[in-house]
């Protein structure tokens, strides 16, 4: 498991450093994906290429699943999840919240997770049973807060319907809670929850590339990952938060009906 956290960590640093240095002649060429606020940039593209060159250098036979290159049929038991850069809109307006996701599945299980956040210079990692760490420091995510006192992450989708409901949902949730944070990257939200600098953390929409690395970085900072109504965390819907604020946020959710989309 080490191997997998050192092998992930080197990768996402060198995809890091390649970000930043091509960054001030690269970043303007965009295209857009899934609808026209969707957008990949040649660095998306170039990071994700890195990143697999580097996986299957190391460790041909693997499977990768990427978000901009997808998943190729393997027959192994590793698989590696990769979002090249997760919080494009960020990268893409110059702010610093965009970050370099990779996480290693065993069997079905993620074991390593690595999310670099070049821009403001740091490494979240964690590996299964042995913590969450930012850099050298152990991370553990605040426990005991009140949902009335939570400082919530969340995020929105790509789609204007589901936009809508989003904004509908969040509109019932600022009310009960000490505010809301829109980050723009899952990753830096799910990082920052264990880092203690949110309470808590809730997306419908979010995929696997997103949620993969963090959410063990997150587990592993003591928090709970899960779904709506004993769900595991899934593209349906993604809340994390201690023990206690979990069940209570997941309760005022539950009854917003949130898994809709208009
Ligand atoms: C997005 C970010 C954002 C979240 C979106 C994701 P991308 O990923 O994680 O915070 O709200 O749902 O799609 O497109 O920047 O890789
Ligand atoms: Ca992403
Ligand atoms: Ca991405």
């Amino acid at each position: 498991m080490t191997d997998f956290l050192r092998l992930a960590e080197d990768i996402a640093r060198e995809a890091g450093e390649m970000i930043l240095a091509k960054r001030p002649t690269m970043s303007a060429e965009i295209e857009t994906k899934s609808s026209p606020t969707d957008v990949v940039t040649t660095l998306d593209k170039a990071s994700e290429e890195l990143i697999r060159d580097r996986i299957l250098s190391a460790r041909p036979g693997d499977r990768i699943l990427g978000e901009e290159g997808g998943e190729a049929p393997g027959e192994s038991d590793v698989r590696w999840i990769v979002d090249p850069i997760d919080g494009t809109v960020n990268f893409l307006y110059g702010l610093p919240d965009w970050a370099v996701s990779i996480a290693v599945e065993v069997e079905g299980q993620v074991v390593a997770g690595v999310v670099n956040v070049p821009a403001r210079g740091e490494v979240f990692t964690a590996a299964l049973g042995e913590g969450a760490w930012l850099g050298p420091e152990r991370l553990r995510c605040n426990t005991g807060v009140p949902l009335s006192q939570a400082l919530v992450a969340t995020g929105f989708g790509y789609f204007k319907e589901r936009r809508a409901v989003q904004g509908e949902v969040v509109g019932q949730v600022v009310p009960r809670v000490r505010d809301i944070r829109r980050g723009g990257s899952c990753a830096i939200d799910m990082c920052s929850l264990a880092a203690g600098r949110v309470d808590a953390y809730y997306e419908r929409g979010v995929n696997q590339w997103d949620f993969s690395a963090a959410g063990l970085v997150a587990t592993e900072s003591g928090a709970r990952l899960g779904g709506l109504h004993g769900r595991p965390v899934s593209p349906d819907f993604a809340l994390c938060a201690a023990p206690g604020l979990f069940e209570e946020l997941h309760d005022l959710l539950a009854g917003l009906n949130p898994e809709r989309d208009g």
